[in-house]
């Protein structure tokens, strides 16, 4: 793919300006987030006229359907970035589980699967576009204590495969990325090694132009490797860790 003059739409991409990650010279984004009094979309665009802003509740169909009809309506775009998430820690015991899971799942994978379903037209009339979700390496292996992120996650990665069999023949490229834990605000209690934005930038563009399906980053690769060889072990290695932590904070 050519990424010279694209347009991208990334999702949740304010925490972290987009316009610095390596790579992202003269490319020219919108980003779509929840807050906009914060420093979040403000400080995300600066005086950069390339970064444009909307704020949009991408958990409430809603905002989706308005955020949706801006980008049906304006300028041409040719790159959907699924990246907004959150990774709530959910103890099913506790009464407010269920609408806590319902939060991760409708942000992590109704949302994704909402915004690349209804943007297809809109990507349909570029010449070569794409579609990049952003997954995770705990689609190999869940962690228990984030049951709604896991469960969304691994919904994102089968719809993935799904509209990429489907738009096979179309001009829209689907790439799913599995970053390892990387330095963000989700993971500030995490402990671990821990890589940072700009090299998942840089890998997600170069990603981008070599047409790749899948980008695993780092650990997330050890995760699959590990999963097909001995899932349970490893499935068990990562939930033991995060519950041990659990008791030391
Ligand atoms: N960090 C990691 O180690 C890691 C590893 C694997 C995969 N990932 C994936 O990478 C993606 C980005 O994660 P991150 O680490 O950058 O997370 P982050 O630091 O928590 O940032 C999340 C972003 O999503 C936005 N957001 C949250 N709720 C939203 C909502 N309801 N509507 C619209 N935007 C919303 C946030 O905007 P506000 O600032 O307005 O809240 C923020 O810009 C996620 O899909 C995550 O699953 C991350």
């Amino acid at each position: 793919m050519n990424l010279e003059g694209k347009f991208a739409m990334v999702t949740g991409g304010t925490r972290h300006r987009p316009g610095d990650h390596q790579g992202a010279a003269r490319r020219r984004f919108r980003c779509a987030d929840r807050r906009s009094e914060r420093d979040g979309l403000n400080a995300a665009r600066g005086d950069d006229s390339r970064i444009l802003t909307v704020v949009a509740d991408l958990a409430n169909p809603d905002d989706r359907v308005r955020l949706i009809e801006q980008l049906t309506s304006g300028r041409p775009l040719d790159i959907l970035v699924n990246n907004a998430g959150s990774m709530t820690r959910i103890d099913i015991h506790n009464p407010n589980a269920e609408s806590l899971m319902e939060h991760d799942v409708a942000l992590d994978l109704a949302a994704p699967v909402h915004l690349s379903i209804d943007l297809l037209p809109v990507l349909w009339q570029r010449p070569e576009a794409a579609i990049v979700n952003v997954s995770t390496g705990l689609i190999y292996a869940p962690l228990a204590f984030n049951p709604g992120y896991s469960t969304a996650k691994a919904g994102l990665h089968a719809f993935t495969r799904s509209l990429r069999r489907q738009t096979r023949s179309d001009s829209i490229h689907v790439l799913e990325v599995f970053p390892p834990i990387v330095y963000t605000e989700l993971t500030r209690n995490h402990g671990g090694p821990k890589i940072g934005v700009e090299a998942v930038g840089a890998a997600v563009v170069k990603a981008l132009v070599h047409n790749r399906n899948e980008l695993r980053i780092g650990r997330a690769k050890f995760l699959y490797s590990m999963s097909r060889i001995v899932p349970n072990v490893i499935f068990s290695m990562i939930n033991r860790a995060t519950e041990k932590r659990a008791l030391i904070t």
